[in-house]
């Protein structure tokens, strides 16, 4: 058993409908076996737990561990492309680099690359958009058990349109798919997703092989892009003679609470009724819908369907693994969306971050720091001096404090991360 002592900030009540900020100053949560077993204020429970160890974070902010539902694996590299849109951003930037996962040692570096850049930016569990090559798949979940985050992912598919050597058939992404899974799905954290990359690459028969494999691996997740760029949009409904983006997956049962679409920036209506009535999730990725010029995220008319959000980095096309950054170029979006924007506190960011993407993942036991829950958690504290460190002083509440951090915060912040109780050491030196 371990005595976290600090103050803990996080959301298990949705600040969407009527909850706000739980803030515990000078508090304790008691961890045994992964698992917060106590929590109250700090006296209380050290009179209950006279002699067990004490870890102290009082220097600090403990947040829970960030959540990011939706991150490419394949595209560290190849983050930092400007002036593109979508298509032309995939073909020139973003693809060739997908193409160089091929070679399993280069992929292996890269996912070596990328967990650790996950961990040091405090994301605890992360839905990840993986490679199109099985044996880079295997590399990500290799280095993601090394050091032991929660990821869920898959080998992504296509079979059109998109450059020969990312393609496959049906039934090889059936056979792989599988494959990947019976390898992955449920050992240690590591949870499988069914990936096509997005309708305009998949054919109908694709489709329905991810439906298939989505049958056959109970507690998979699905995920895939949607609704991100006019001209996307447009050659989706040409190739499939007029259907709005959504009924492309709906009518091979890939949209229901298992599914999680990136982007959803341009929605219809109805779209936004079928995808509020099924329980899937919208992953919001405000800095790549920023970078290739997608659009501004209609949230107010996410919500109003009921539809469920949270919130992904989409790095490469996002900008960095930081789901502060996120948070905050979330608020701007609303921000400039004026009239038709849904003002954002930064209660709603640390939901957005945390537990809505904990709900997205189907993952009960972790997203806030309550008793019963998984502690996985971040310990924020600024470098002294720091911009940060003066806000941090001077902010006139917990709710205040939070908004300077979203703002001013980086990963150099992030001093260290905990999973399951244990603190990561993935040699980075940081975490
Ligand atoms: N749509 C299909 N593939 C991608 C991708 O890699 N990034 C983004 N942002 N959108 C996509
Ligand atoms: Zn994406």
């Amino acid at each position: 058993m371990t005595l976290f002592r600090g103050t803990f900030l996080d959301t298990p009540d949705n600040p969407f409908t009527g909850g706000s900020l739980r803030v515990a100053t000078d508090a304790a949560l008691v961890v045994q076996d992964g698992v917060i077993v106590a929590r109250g204020p700090f006296a209380e429970i050290r009179a209950a737990h006279p002699a067990e160890h004490i870890v102290d974070l009082s220097d600090g902010l403990v947040l829970p561990g960030f959540v990011d539902t939706h991150v490419h694996f394949p595209q560290i590299r190849a983050v930092g492309g400007m002036g593109m849109p979508l298509l032309e951003w995939l073909d020139k930037y973003a693809l060739p680099e997908e193409a160089r996962m091929a070679d399993a040692a280069y992929a292996s570096s890269v996912a070596d690359e990328f967990v650790r850049g996950l961990a040091a930016a405090g994301t605890t569990s992360a839905l990840v958009f993986g490679a199109h090559y099985a044996s880079a798949v295997d590399t990500l979940f290799a280095a993601a058990s090394r050091v032991g985050l929660r990821i869920t992912s898959g080998l992504v598919v296509s079979d059109r349109i998109i450059r020969d050597d990312l393609l496959t058939t049906p039934q090889r992404a059936y056979d792989e798919s599988l494959a990947l899974a019976s390898r992955w799905h449920g050992v240690g954290r590591n949870r499988y997703a069914v990936t096509p990359r997005f309708s305009l690459s998949c054919t109908d028969e694709l489709l329905a092989s991810c439906q298939t494999v989505l049958e056959e691996i109970p507690g998979a997740l699905f995920t895939s892009h949607l609704n991100e760029n006019e001209a996307e949009i447009a050659t989706v409904a040409e190739l499939f003679a007029g259907s709005d983006y959504v009924s492309t997956y709906e009518r091979h049962g890939l949209v229901d609470h298992r599914s999680v679409f990136a982007h959803n920036v341009h929605p219809t209506d109805v779209e936004l009724k079928l995808l509020g009535q099924s329980g899937a999730t919208v992953a919001h990725c405000p800095t790549s819908n920023a970078v290739l010029g997608s659009g501004l995220f209609p949230l107010g008319r996410h919500l109003d369907h009921g539809v469920r959000v949270a919130l992904g980095s989409d790095v490469g096309a996002g900008t960095g693994f930081s789901l502060l950054k996120e948070g905050l170029q979330a608020y701007f979006c609303q921000q400039l969306l004026g009239d038709h924007g849904h003002a954002l506190s930064s209660a709603h960011l640390l939901h957005l971050a945390t537990s809505a993407g904990a709900e997205a993942l189907g993952l009960s036991d972790v997203g806030d720091l309550s008793v019963g829950k998984r502690f996985d958690a971040q310990l924020l504290r600024p470098v002294e001096g720091s911009p940060l460190a003066v806000g941090i002083e001077h902010a006139a509440d917990a709710e205040d404090t939070l908004a300077r951090v979203f703002t001013l915060g980086t990963p150099a912040d992030i001093r260290a991360v905990w999973i399951d109780g244990q603190l990561l050491d993935d040699s980075s030196g940081k975490v």
